[in-house]
């Protein structure tokens, strides 16, 4: 699969045949960072948001975020599920395929957690389309498989995962850039039968100072 159509068809039927409440949690990788990093709530947004537990769980803590997906079906149910909780102010959806289109703007906060897909895209270019939509004091912050757990859609594959220096220097940041996070921790997963495996993510959070 490799045409700009291809995102929305895999996506949409992916989320069509999903329970809806699947990926309404945030990862607990962010909001362990975000607990660290301890930045003051601005404005957020959150590419290939999905079902939006990440989304959701910024404009609880504050956050004025926009959700990003390519699949409509997926961003109706963030909508509801920010209808549900009194969110709605906080919460603007767009429908983006990010290899084709990328929202106007600047966010304090930039993430992408997981987002990969089976679609051939330039996802290096997506990312570095991101942080050039960091604000000035703002972070991008990647969070992405760096191992493929049993059930993943990639295993038994030969995969080359970058380390986090690779995704790092793949981002072409200049010198008013800082590195705050960039390593490679485990953690156990749980899959869609309730079976765990130790996977690995890089943790990329970077700064944009001036
Ligand atoms: C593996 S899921 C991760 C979802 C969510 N961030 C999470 O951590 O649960 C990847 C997400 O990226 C979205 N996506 C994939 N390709 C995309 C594209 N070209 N443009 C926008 N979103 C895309 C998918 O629809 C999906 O919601």
């Amino acid at each position: 699969m490799n045409s700009a159509n291809d995102s929305a068809a895999f996506w949409e039927k992916h989320y069509a045949g999903m329970d809806a409440q699947w990926g309404t949690k945030p990862n607990a990788v962010l909001t362990a960072l975000l607990a660290d990093l301890a930045p003051a709530p601005g404005t957020a947004l959150d590419l290939g948001c999905g079902h939006g537990g990440d989304a959701l769980w910024l404009a609880a803590q504050g956050w004025d975020v926009t959700p990003v997906d390519v699949s409509q079906t997926a961003l109706d149910r963030v909508a509801a599920g920010a209808a549900a909780t009194g969110l709605t102010d906080r919460i603007h959806p767009q429908q983006h395929d990010l290899s084709q289109t990328f929202p106007d703007g600047a966010w304090d906060l930039v993430t992408a957690t997981y987002f990969h897909t089976p679609v051939t895209i330039a996802r290096e270019s997506v990312l570095r389309r991101a942080a050039q939509a960091v604000a000035p004091g703002g972070r991008l912050i990647v969070i992405e498989h760096a191992s493929t757990a049993p059930w993943s859609w990639q295993a038994g594959q030969d995969i080359h995962y970058p380390t986090p220096e690779d995704v790092i220097a793949s981002l072409q940041l200049d010198n008013t850039w800082a590195v705050e996070r960039g390593d490679a921790p485990q953690r156990t997963a749980t899959g869609p039968e309730g079976q765990t495996a130790t996977v690995t993510d890089n943790v990329i959070a970077v700064r944009r100072t001036g």
